[in-house]
């Protein structure tokens, strides 16, 4: 039997219980013994659950009890979640989390407690929510040098921008509904700004080159400012606008890493991706291409992934893994360096006289025109410092800009 404990019983603490309850035969097959469920912790009280008698406000219970092995930390927030997970390694139990912003924060350290410790740190949830992605980058895909990973992994924003495109809906009104549906973070601008992407693209890159990559010094644009005329453009291109986050190896064993809104190319498999599925398209050098696909926020595809990595130690008995990654310094390369296309929209009113300058400006540009006062264009591939470069030399004010991928 292993005993476990659920901290927090919100959206994804719940879907834990119910997963664990619904499942218990499957799971128990699976795991080769009996997940117990020992404490939940939350602040609030849960008067008329129907195991009421499982609940505490006191983590000190779970830390002294020898029966409980692996730790759910399912709370969300550094703290107290960073605190706990501490103790609960440094007691020698196993913790689970889902949490992006802890293990993005300081999954260096905790990895390495867990690892002297000779325990298990696991977060499978905390990447694509119900998608296994971390398992595969860690052990499935583990004889390849991963060269990039492009990913749609924000459900909410996905939600909100599929909401936008297909239903005309506006981004308070989807983004309302996302929330209802538990998809959305505690402060939703950690999804809609991008921040909550930059803490998965950085935990997959960390994971794929082996070198922590700090979430807070990625670049990173969110979906704020999109609107539906960025939205028509993209059309006319042929693409549909998704927030994507990027990462890839450099020649010079630097990292390039990116969030932003992005035009992508209906060619590409991500732009089928709608409303709360994400995607996470990974290029190995044996493998090639390989698309993992599902459910990337809620409470169940959630839960789905956090019990997973519970049958997984259930399973590994004393078995544990070294330090998936090591902090080695900087390994981000200055994003000024950055290469792709770039889409503008910008003023223009005198439309002639701007396609010219467009064009001596930046070579093979292409023109979209659908809209009065303004032009679109699309440069070739080349350096963020190049486009932003050739943007002053315009001298024009900007409407908004998109990376384009293809
Ligand atoms: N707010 C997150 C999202 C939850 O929408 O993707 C899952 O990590």
């Amino acid at each position: 039997m292993v005993g476990i404990a659920i901290l927090g019983y919100g959206v994804v603490g719940s879907g834990v219980y119910e997963v664990i309850r619904k499942n218990a035969k499957s799971i128990t097959r699976r795991a080769g013994t009996k997940i117990d469920i020992k404490h939940i912790l939350d602040i609030r009280d849960f008067e008329n659950h129907s195991e009421k008698n499982l609940f505490t406000k006191n983590f000190d219970d779970i830390l002294t009890d020898t029966d409980v092995s692996v730790v759910v930390e399912v709370m969300g927030g550094v703290n107290p979640a960073y605190e706990f997970t501490k103790r609960a390694l440094m007691a020698k139990k196993s913790v689970v989390t889902s949490n992006k912003e802890l293990v993005a924060t300081h999954g260096c350290e905790l990895l390495k407690i867990a690892s002297e410790n000779k325990v298990h740190y696991l977060f499978e949830a905390s990447v694509g929510g119900g998608i296994p992605i971390i398992r595969p980058l860690k052990l499935c895909l583990a004889a390849n040098e991963i060269t990039e990973i492009t990913g749609i992994l924000n459900g909410t924003t996905n939600y909100i921008l599929t909401k936008m495109i297909n239903n005309n809906k506006t981004m308070s009104d989807a983004l309302k509904r996302a929330q209802e549906k538990g998809y959305a973070e505690k402060d939703p601008a950690a999804d809609i700004d991008g921040i909550d992407a930059a803490r998965k693209i950085a935990i997959l890159a960390s994971l794929a080159f082996g070198k922590f990559v700090d979430s807070a010094k990625i670049p990173v644009a969110g979906i704020r400012n999109v609107t539906l005329t960025d939205v028509e453009y993209a059309k006319k291109l042929e693409c549909v606008i998704k927030l994507c986050g990027h990462c890839a190896a450099l020649e010079n064993g630097k990292v390039d890493v990116f969030v932003s809104p992005c035009f992508v190319s209906k060619e590409s498999p991500l732009s089928t991706v709608d409303g709360v599925f994400n995607a996470i398209l990974v290029k190995g050098n044996a493998v090639g291409d390989a698309l993992f696909y599902g459910k990337g926020a809620g409470k169940l595809p959630t839960a789905s992934a956090v019990v997973s990595d519970i049958i997984e130690i259930a399973k590994s008995g004393e078995n544990t893994f070294s330090p998936v990654w090591e902090d080695k310094g900087d390994v981000l390369e200055n994003p000024k360096n950055s290469v792709s296309k770039h889409f503008a929209r910008i003023k223009a009113e005198n439309k002639n006289e701007m396609r010219d300058k467009i064009l001596s400006i930046f070579d093979n540009a292409q023109i979209i025109d659908i809209e009065n006062g303004e032009i679109g264009f699309v440069t070739e591939n080349m350096t963020a410092e190049g486009f932003n470069d050739g943007i002053e030399k315009l001298n024009v004010e900007v409407i908004s800009t998109f990376l384009v991928l293809s």
